[in-house]
């Protein structure tokens, strides 16, 4: 399959010296990327700035902002049968983005932010019989969270971690996921690496892959 991974934080710019971003490492897209290469897929990872190696056999795009992971998305969208959105995108970036350094003395008590696009809801419109799986990185309410972006997003799959845990979600090797498909079985999966999500994550969407394939020889 040709399948387009996102990974890693944005960086939503102040000035050419400051930021708003969060903490993704980009472990978890990574692993997609590396696991998806291994099972013989093409896999073009879009990913915000992160300290890792680029994974060997994929095609690497790095990016900054929320704006242009969805202009790269968009430009691969053609291309893709698989959209994996585990990328942490900023959802707010400064109103006004200062072109000069702002001195200490003139920063503002108060930081007027707008919302980031929505890379998936942007995408909700046009997704035809593209896979597109996404997270669901929350403290509270996981899985009701986690369903309701999967409806609001038309989501296939979404993968639910518990970000406020210290052995899974950000930054870690491994992670604890709750994988909600649109239709079919919830799985709560337990402590495992990063790796081992990945895999199943990837076995999920190659099922769902070839049934779609069989539903659409047989009709
Ligand atoms: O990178 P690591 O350190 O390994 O950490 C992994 C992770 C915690 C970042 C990863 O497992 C994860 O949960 N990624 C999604 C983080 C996130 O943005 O979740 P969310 O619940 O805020 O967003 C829901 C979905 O919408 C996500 O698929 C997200 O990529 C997408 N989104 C969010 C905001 C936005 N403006 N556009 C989007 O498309």
């Amino acid at each position: 399959m040709k399948i387009l991974v996102t990974a890693g934080p944005t960086r939503e710019p102040i000035d050419p010296v400051r930021f708003i971003s969060n903490r993704s490492s980009g472990k978890m897209g990574y692993a997609l990327a590396r696991i998806a290469v291994s099972r013989a897929h093409e896999v073009v990872l879009i990913s915000g700035p992160v300290a890792l190696t680029q994974p060997e056999g994929v095609q690497l795009i790095p990016v900054l902002t929320a704006e242009e992971i969805l202009a790269a998305v968009r430009r691969h969208w053609d291309w893709c049968e698989a959209l994996i959105m585990a990328a942490a995108v900023c959802d707010w970036r400064p109103i006004r983005v200062s072109p000069r350094k702002i001195k200490k003395t003139m920063m503002p008590a108060v930081l007027k932010l707008k919302p980031t696009p929505d890379i998936l809801l942007a995408l909700r419109s046009i997704k035809g019989g593209r896979i597109v799986v996404g997270f669901a990185a929350e403290t509270d309410r996981i899985e009701q969270e986690a369903r309701r972006k999967l409806q609001e997003k038309n989501l296939d799959l979404i993968v639910a971690n518990d970000v406020g845990r210290s052995d899974a979600g950000f930054e870690v090797d491994t992670n604890q996921v709750t994988m909600i498909p649109a239709v079919g079985e919830v799985e709560h999966l337990s402590l495992m690496s990063k790796d081992a999500v990945a895999e199943r994550i990837l076995q999920w969407i190659e099922a769902r892959y070839s049934s779609t394939k069989t539903c659409t020889k047989s009709t």
